[in-house]
């Protein structure tokens, strides 16, 4: 029984050798009284022959009672395929074993569903594939995902520990800092009517080794957050962590850049250009009308503000004189696209805050439009040299305020991709990965509702040196000196350069985020108190490690690339969690339960 190959080993220069090898039975074939069984494992898989003529008929009726996945030992001699039965789609199939002995090492019942056919596998319900997640991790894809994630991994590690950081855990049982998302909170036994927190990410731990003096951190950390899943969201996620003292912002691009070039030539064996080109959020937003653009086709937003400030469409022109922009896209090769179609879109812009979604279809030599007879012979002008309109072109405007305007074109620009690609209009090539990176954020966000700042991604951030005087006059004007790095329009990691100086930080939480002084004192007090016992400048960067994969694996949910991933709703469909506790767990944990527990 004891293995001498795996199922991916075998080649003609075996043939006459005798080998044993262990795994799955992922097909059998009777064909004219000879039985045929692909043995699989993690490898690969092998053809083995089962031949009545040589082998004792117990054995042989054996070989035949053996069902999809049941898990075998197969010995016998290697032999070269006769002429014309080579399977050339797998490395093995040259050879295949001529069986002398199997032994049964456990059977298999009906499977919920196949795992040998990628074409019925890739059909099956995600629900199913999440609840017998042992079964679909064995399909080849998925050992693949779960492979690369590995390389992935050690790639991240070896790259770091070259470059002298160290890799350090931190806590995950962690105290409430409601200032990001929604955090998971684990009650206290020993501390009755109180709870610790998952985090939401080490920032606060990473920071505080850098005043411990650790000077380079890396984990791949497990994060915690509640918050409303997508394919590109799970509730816990890991994160390639890093800090490092005494740097600017380029140190950390070009270690980034570094590492993300190393691990796309370990995991893929590509070489991806460096460095990445960098874009600021103002940019970002004006060409592609999203801070994670995707780079890898045109139809860019344009600006037509001018063109349009003194319109007779009252719609653009009246829009203007509000301080609002006319923004607009061609959207090549869309003029087919119905009445219908265009509604659904307008509509789809509408769930974004658009007022409407004027357009021009350009079909036969004419611009088909209910707005174009306001506008006069300039402004066609400026439509045509500023768009480069041609036959076929749908031309998409917004009106409105500058973000909106570009938030609503930037979602419109990527439909109208998911379209075009489905008409095979739009080819992306494949194996192209677009990186930059996003710069100058603005420091802080206005909340119209609680009317107060708040920081665009975490109190954390150093403001741009030049920016500091306006944090009081002017805080809007105030970038940040925080970055992320974009992959193909998902973003991929966000860090940025920190406060160090206690007074600035305390400045930041008090006067700039209005917390009251008691609650930073409760909530940050320790971080405060240690950036005066000589912090040195740092900053750092957390990269998503499920996107990271998800993306090295082409595919474009993180739940693929996850070995055990929750659903949509945050649940476990193979444990069956959340569950509820017993009625004495309950009470140990000075707990008491408001709604009826599930069985
Ligand atoms: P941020 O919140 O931007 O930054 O997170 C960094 C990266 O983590 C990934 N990510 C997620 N992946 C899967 N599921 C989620 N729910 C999820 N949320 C975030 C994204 C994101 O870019 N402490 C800071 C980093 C720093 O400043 O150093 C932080 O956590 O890819
Ligand atoms: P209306 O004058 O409201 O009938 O609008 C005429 C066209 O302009 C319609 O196609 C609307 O969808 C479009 N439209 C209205 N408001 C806007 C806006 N703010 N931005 C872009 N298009 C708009």
């Amino acid at each position: 029984m004891k293995r001498t190959h795996h199922c991916n080993e075998l080649r003609p220069s075996h043939a006459g050798e005798t080998a044993t090898l262990c795994g799955w039975v992922h097909s059998r074939r009777d064909l004219g009284g000879v039985i045929f069984i692909d043995i699989r494992d993690r490898e690969g898989r092998t053809q083995t022959v089962f031949d009545p003529s040589d082998l004792a008929p117990e054995l042989f009726a054996l070989a035949g009672s053996l069902r999809s996945e049941c898990v075998v030992s197969v010995t016998g001699k290697v032999r070269a395929r006769p002429a014309g039965t080579n399977n050339p789609k797998i490395a093995t199939g040259e050879v295949e074993i001529h069986a002398s002995s199997l032994v049964v090492l456990n059977y298999a019942e009906v499977l919920p569903f196949p795992v040998d056919d990628p074409e019925t596998a890739a059909k099956v319900n995600e629900e199913l594939r999440l609840q017998y997640r042992y079964l679909d991790l064995r399909r080849p894809e998925m050992a693949r995902n779960l492979r690369v994630r590995s390389k992935a991994a050690t790639a991240t590690r070896v790259f770091l520990d070259e470059q002298g950081f160290l890799e350090i855990e931190t806590p995950t049982l962690f105290k409430s800092t409601p200032e990001g998302a929604r955090e998971f909170v684990v009650p206290s036994r020993l501390h009755p009517g109180q709870f610790y927190a998952l985090p939401q990410s080490p920032q606060q731990f990473k920071q505080i080794l850098m005043v411990a003096g650790v000077e380079r951190y890396f984990q791949l950390a497990r994060c915690y957050r509640d918050e409303d899943l997508r394919a590109d969201r799970q509730p816990e996620f890991t994160q390639v962590d890093i800090e490092m003292s005494f740097i600017e912002r380029e140190d950390l691009y070009s270690l980034v850049e570094g590492l993300l070039k190393r691990v796309w030539s370990t995991a893929l064996g590509m070489d991806i250009p460096t460095p990445f080109p960098r874009i600021s959020f103002q940019e970002a937003l004006n060409r592609f009308g999203i801070d994670k653009p995707d780079t890898r086709f045109g139809m860019e937003l344009v600006d037509l503000t001018e063109d349009f400030r003194a319109s007779a469409f009252k719609v653009f022109s009246g829009t203007i004189a509000q301080g609002g922009v006319v923004k607009a896209i061609n959207a090549k090769g869309m003029a087919g696209a119905t009445q219908g179609q265009i509604e659904t879109m307008t509509d789809y812009a509408k769930s974004f805050g658009a007022r409407g979604l004027a357009f021009i279809k350009v079909e036969k030599g004419e611009w088909k439009s209910p707005i174009v007879k306001f506008f006069g012979d300039v402004e066609k002008e400026a439509l045509r040299s500023k768009l480069g309109i041609e036959e076929g072109d749908l031309i998409l405007f917004a009106a409105d305020q500058w973000l909106n305007a570009c938030e609503i074109l930037g979602k419109i620009r990527l439909y109208c991709a998911d379209i075009l690609k489905s008409q095979g209009k739009l080819v992306i090539p494949p194996n192209r990965f677009n990186f930059l990176w996003v710069v100058n954020f603005p420091l802080l966000s206005f909340d119209k509702e609680q009317n107060r700042w708040y920081s665009s991604h975490h109190p954390f951030t150093a403001p741009v040196d030049d920016d500091i005087p306006l944090l009081t006059t002017d805080p809007k004007q105030v970038r940040g000196q925080h970055y992320d790095v974009v992959v193909n329009g998902v973003e991929l990691g966000g860090g940025s350069i920190r406060i160090h100086q206690p007074d600035m930080q305390k400045m930041i939480f008090e006067q700039i985020l209005q917390i009251p002084s008691d609650l930073v004192k409760a909530r940050f007090g320790y971080m405060l108190e240690a950036f005066r016992f000589g912090c040195p400048p740092h900053g750092g960067i957390a990269l998503g490690f499920d996107r990271l994969v998800a993306i090295l694996c082409g595919t474009t949910s993180i739940r693929d690339v996850i070995a055990f991933p929750k659903t949509a709703k945050g649940t476990c469909l193979m444990t069956d969690s959340p569950a509820s506790l017993e009625p004495k767990q309950l009470r140990d944990l000075h707990l008491e339960c408001r709604v009826p527990q599930k069985d």
